[in-house]
């Protein structure tokens, strides 16, 4: 899938025309862009709910009942989520953000590869791996905390150490409602997008899977990048089915030259 077609070419340019004359151009993102980073997503080919059942190992309720359902996967998961780096899907969109051409980026992923990539206004959606809290007493480790207890305790589930109660991570488990901040910043900023540029998701989890109908009811376009088809591709002004890792660099390019001829042709 990497070898770009043609059609990729013309949506690539299109893509670039569209956001460097946008005003208000933001990015959605998903676990397929850290895929490229080796951290697998959920419902792509090899995804993490192929392996583990989403109802018994991502939902709030399995959580309470036995917590070390999660903490199993989460064991088979975090060298590999602790240990990624961005990829140049990441490093692009963090120099879009730099030229002023996106003025955020909203990402339904955990990881804070966006972050490590220097891209500064990030709304996480669906939380991250920084901070795990008590169930009982509210106490708050960091993810350092975290692991010296796993490594010292050598117990699946972890447990505080002033209540004994489950700890949870800050990540949004199915049936537990999105941190208010985030959720309305990201509605607000989807209703004033001019241009939604959706990165390695697959659109099938609410609320988040609505967020480009705001755009797209205020009369904003939204351009789909995915190597599978979404449920929105009808409604895209342009869908580019191929890597984010491949295709993100390829529109910053085509964008800075873009820039480059209109500087040369002021100046003469
Ligand atoms: N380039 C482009 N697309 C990719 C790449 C890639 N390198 N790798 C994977 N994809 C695509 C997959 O084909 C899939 O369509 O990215 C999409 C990822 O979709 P999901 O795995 O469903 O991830 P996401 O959309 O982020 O899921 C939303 O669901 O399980 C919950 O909380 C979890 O945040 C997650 C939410």
């Amino acid at each position: 899938m990497d070898k770009l077609k043609e059609i990729d070419k013309e949506s690539i340019k299109k893509a670039a025309n569209l956001l460097v004359k946008a005003k208000n151009a933001i990015v959605l993102t998903g676990a397929g862009i850290s895929t490229e980073s080796g951290i697998p997503d959920f419902r792509g080919e090899g995804g993490i709910w192929e392996k583990y059942e989403p109802e018994i190992y991502g939902d709030i309720q399995a959580f309470l009942k036995d917590p070390s359902k999660f903490w199993q996967m989460a064991e088979d998961i975090a060298p590999t989520l602790f240990n990624a780096k961005p990829n140049p899907g990441h490093y692009s969109i963090a120099e879009l953000e730099k030229m002023n051409i996106i003025k955020a980026v909203i990402t339904q992923n955990i990881d804070e590869l966006h972050q490590k990539a220097g891209t500064v206004i990030v709304y996480e959606v669906h939380g991250n791996i920084n901070r795990f809290t008590c169930l009982g007493c509210r106490a708050s480790y960091n993810k350092e905390q975290l692991l010296r207890k796993l490594k010292r305790e050598k117990n699946l589930q972890p447990l505080c150490d002033f209540c004994a109660a489950p700890l949870k991570p800050s990540v949004v488990l199915f049936g537990e409602n999105l941190p208010n901040f985030e959720k309305y910043m990201s509605i607000d900023l989807a209703k004033k997008a001019d241009i939604m540029l959706i990165a390695g998701s697959s659109l099938m989890v609410a609320p988040i899977c609505d967020l480009p109908l705001y755009t797209l009811r205020n009369g904003g376009k939204i351009i789909i990048l995915n190597d599978e088809p979404t449920y929105l591709d009808k409604r895209a002004e342009i869908v580019i089915n191929n890597k984010t890792g491949v295709v993100l660099p390829l529109i910053l390019k085509k964008i800075k030259k873009i820039q480059a001829n209109f500087e040369s042709k002021t100046h003469n």
